[in-house]
């Protein structure tokens, strides 16, 4: 009786163990994911860095790595990429609901290196 409680202790132990190194390995590729879906959809306006192509700084794209644009929460930010704001045209048919969340966190992400990083360590 006792043995077998242990064993199940273990065993418990064990899936937990699992499951964490399994969460750590998505960090990487959905960080990777949203990177290169940046590239693709945002950054002929927007810039690899978010600082504004030459084609979105004639439409006046704001730089998201700014204040203005970083004091928005995540959930304005997406709302933002999923319906559009003034030129800039809507995602929400081109993107799921998750990658548009996870170009929310990109975009935080352009202002502090330090988060992608982290991001990539599978920890945000
Ligand atoms: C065709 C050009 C274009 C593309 C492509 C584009 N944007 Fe924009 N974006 C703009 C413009 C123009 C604005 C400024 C809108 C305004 O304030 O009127 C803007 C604003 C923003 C803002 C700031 C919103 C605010 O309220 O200040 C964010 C965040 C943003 N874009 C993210 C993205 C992301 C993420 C993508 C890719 C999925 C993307 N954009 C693709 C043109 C573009």
């Amino acid at each position: 009786m006792f043995a077998s409680m242990l064993l199940m202790v273990l065993f418990a132990g064990l899936a937990l163990f699992v499951s964490l190194i399994a969460r750590a390995n998505t960090g990487p590729e959905n960080t990777a994911s949203s990177i290169a879906t940046f590239r693709t959809k945002c950054a002929m306006c927007h810039g690899p860095d978010g600082r504004g192509s030459a084609v979105g700084n004639r439409m006046n794209v704001p730089d998201l790595r700014s204040p203005a644009v970083q004091k928005l929460a995540d959930a304005q930010l997406a709302q933002v990429i999923a319906h559009g704001k003034g030129r800039m045209p809507s995602f929400e048919n081109s993107l799921s609901e998750d990658q548009i969340q996870e170009l929310a966190t990109y975009v935080r992400s352009l202002h502090h290196p330090a988060l992608l990083v982290r991001g990539r360590e599978g920890t945000l």
